[in-house]
């Protein structure tokens, strides 16, 4: 980590990762009006596959390092990187974090949301919340000048101000033609350390959040990542650009 060089895109480049994100962010937001008890992950992947296709994309995942499907479909204990699956039916008060990265014109927008099917619990509610705020607390952090390490404090000091974990394993990443490169961005750290931010740096957030310990276990598909204590396990991601004053999300629907 850290020793990649970090590749700086010009604002042709940032334009057409603003149309694969907003692709990405306008994918969740179909997917979101499936998400239903009674609703298969592999009904909802293959619904994104077909959606994806009629708007002259690719699914990224789809052989990825030999990912067998278009969309991640991580349901209540799973962190990351589940296999969209027949046999897996969602059920009233499961959560599931659905992460899409389409490839349009060359570049990938990578966005994920976890959903509500039906009814929460209010523990997965408040998870889901504190989930979703602990990416905006990060992005909030993005600005020429400030460093890497000020990102994952901020969401890590959410996290566990409301006693929850971050998980340590997955990180976010620097995202273009390449779906993932340098820099990586993880979701804890420290104030001040790490590399500075430059305008023109283009990386994802994306914070996975347990109810319990932030140990993960994979499964023997060598894919699904799960909490080590079966807890609950939520995350948002966003794909965000650097600019001159800031931070611009690019993962946002038009
Ligand atoms: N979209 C995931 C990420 O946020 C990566 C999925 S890789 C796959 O980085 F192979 F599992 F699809
Ligand atoms: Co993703
Ligand atoms: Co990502």
């Amino acid at each position: 980590m850290g020793s990649e060089r970090i590749t700086l895109l010009s604002r042709r480049e940032i334009d057409k990762m603003r149309r694969a994100g907003a692709l990405a962010a306008e994918l969740l937001d179909y997917l979101a009006t499936l998400v239903k008890p009674g609703i298969s992950t592999l009904d909802l992947n293959d619904a994104a596959e077909e959606w994806t296709q009629a708007k002259q994309a690719r699914s990224a995942p789809l052989g990825y390092h030999g990912f067998p499907k278009s969309i991640c479909t991580s349901v209540n204990e799973v962190i990351c990187h589940g296999i969209p699956n027949a046999k897996q039916v969602l059920k009233d008060g499961d959560i599931i974090n659905i992460d899409v990265t389409p490839i349009l014109d060359g570049y990938h927008g990578d966005t994920s949301r976890t959903f509500f099917v039906g009814t929460p619990s209010p523990e997965a509610k408040k998870l889901v919340e504190v989930t979703a705020e602990c990416l905006h607390r990060g992005i909030a952090e993005v600005k020429p000048g400030a460093r890497i390490g000020d990102i994952g404090a901020a969401i890590q000091e959410y996290a566990e101000a409301n006693n929850y974990s971050v998980v340590r394993d997955f990180v976010g990443h620097g995202v273009s033609h390449i779906f993932h490169t340098a820099p990586q961005i993880p979701h804890y750290g420290t104030r001040g350390k790490g590399k500075k931010l430059k305008a023109g740096m283009v990386f994802t957030i994306e914070p996975m959040i347990n109810e319990g310990t932030w140990e993960a276990v994979t499964l023997d598909d060598g894919w699904t990542a799960i909490t080590k204590d079966g807890k609950l396990s939520a995350q948002f991601e966003h794909t965000i650009a650097v600019t001159k004053d800031g931070v611009e999300i690019l993962t946002l629907s038009d």
